[in-house]
């Protein structure tokens, strides 16, 4: 047997279908692939050998939803709202997305990908192998197409995963100010093709809610994202109650995000269509919402839930997959286990990716952190203290 990597004596949870956990295990990795987990040494020269002395591997973290490229600050709205305002009243006044927007689209390709650059960096600090990142705030063609090169481009200068979203159709920008149709019509023309053409996303986005866009022109935009062979995904129910969860789920989308307004009758839908729920606790806790997702229908309908960290300047501006974990138990009630499910396989579900990575098994990419600790409890109970020990990706031990 060939291998160039050997991580011996680690205590694994795989997050397989089993949840199989090996107290003590010895994982075989050749051309960036796990290729043999024994629970015995095989001796193999020339390999390169990591002892892990009996502490946590996991699969990497997976990020399934984030918006980390972007210009300008908004920690100013974050005052604002500790004085009473709602994010929707900061929306209505000109601060919110359509300021980022204004930052973004001044900022050059340099400025943005230096920023980016070190949001994604600390993510892979705290764990996160792969990261999805969305445009949305640009709002043109010009600034769309230069925020998802930016984010494409994090995945070649630095050793973490890029899944790039196209958001166009996030909020309405002012050369479209009352004329949301107009603009979900210009994006779906003149700059979804581009979108296609030139590779830049494998998804399709959008903030279906009262203060952007309506089930109607979300379901008009999908059609046409679904016949350039997008996978589709949405901002649903983070609000108010629009029914676009289910409208998305109808439509075949791999994950509806948000959702503290979804129905509990609507889980149901969710399950029928394999649509993962992915919830964000940053958000949730950052603009001290107090409407809970309807955590418990979600398992009742066996919706896998998957948890991100949302990171964007204005509704959840955190990058630590273990902290997200953190809130997701503490106030969406979930287990320790059922957390780092949500960062792992049914974060790569969201991402359509599971048959590559979010879990230990034979023929998965070799994305793994080895933790420093044996105790899983203690990486989500202490977000503050960072358990990440070792990083391997693809194959390859980068700290
Ligand atoms: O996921 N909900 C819409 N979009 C982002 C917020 C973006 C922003 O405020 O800049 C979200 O919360
Ligand atoms: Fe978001």
């Amino acid at each position: 047997m060939h291998s160039d990597l050997i991580l011996e004596n680690a205590k694994v949870i795989t997050f397989d279908e089993n949840e199989t956990v090996h107290e003590k295990a010895y994982i075989y990795i050749s051309d960036g692939i796990i290729s043999e987990i024994s629970n015995k040494k095989i001796n193999i020269s020339g390999a390169q050998k990591i002892d892990a002395k009996g502490q946590l591997l996991t699969p990497g973290l997976i990020d399934c939803h984030t918006h980390i490229v972007y210009a300008g600050n908004r920690a100013n709205e974050f005052a604002m709202r500790l004085k009473g305002a709602s994010y929707a009243e900061i929306a209505q006044q000109g601060g919110g997305i359509v300021s980022t927007v204004k930052a973004t689209r001044k900022a050059s390709v340099g400025e943005l990908t230096s920023s980016a650059k070190l949001r994604a960096q600390t993510m892979l600090d705290h764990g996160t192998t792969t990261v999805e990142i969305k445009s949305g705030y640009g709002l043109n063609l010009e600034t769309e197409v230069k925020m998802l090169r930016v984010a494409k481009s994090l995945g070649k200068i630095l050793p973490i995963s890029v899944v790039p979203t196209f958001l166009g159709v996030h909020a309405v920008p002012k050369e479209y100010k009352n004329n949301a149709d107009g603009y979900v019509d210009y994006i779906i023309t003149e700059v979804l093709p581009v979108i296609a053409n030139e590779n830049l996303a494998t998804s399709v986005d959008a903030f279906c809610e009262n203060i952007a866009f309506n089930v109607q022109q979300i379901e008009k935009l999908f059609l046409a994202a679904k016949k350039l062979k997008f996978n589709i995904k949405l901002h649903a129910e983070q609000l108010t109650d629009q029914k676009g969860a289910v409208l998305a789920a109808r439509l075949g989308a791999k994950s509806v995000d948000h959702l503290e307004y979804l129905n509990p009758t609507d889980c149901s839908v969710l399950a029928q269509n394999n649509t993962v729920a992915v919830l964000l606790p940053g958000a949730f806790y950052f603009l001290k919402e107090t409407q809970l997702p309807p955590i418990q229908d979600l398992k009742d309908n066996n919706v896998p839930i998957a948890i991100a960290t949302d990171s964007n300047p204005g509704s959840s501006p955190f990058l630590s997959l273990p902290l997200m974990m953190n809130m997701a138990c503490v106030y969406f009630g979930l287990s320790i286990m059922e957390s780092f499910k949500g960062v792992t396989i049914n974060a790569a579900r969201a991402l359509d990716l599971n048959k590559q990575i979010g879990s230990i098994e034979l023929g998965k990419k070799a994305d793994l952190v080895l933790w420093s600790t044996d105790n899983i409890n203690d990486i989500v109970y202490n977000p503050t203290f960072n358990y990440c020990d070792s990083i391997i990706k693809n194959g390859i031990v980068i700290t």
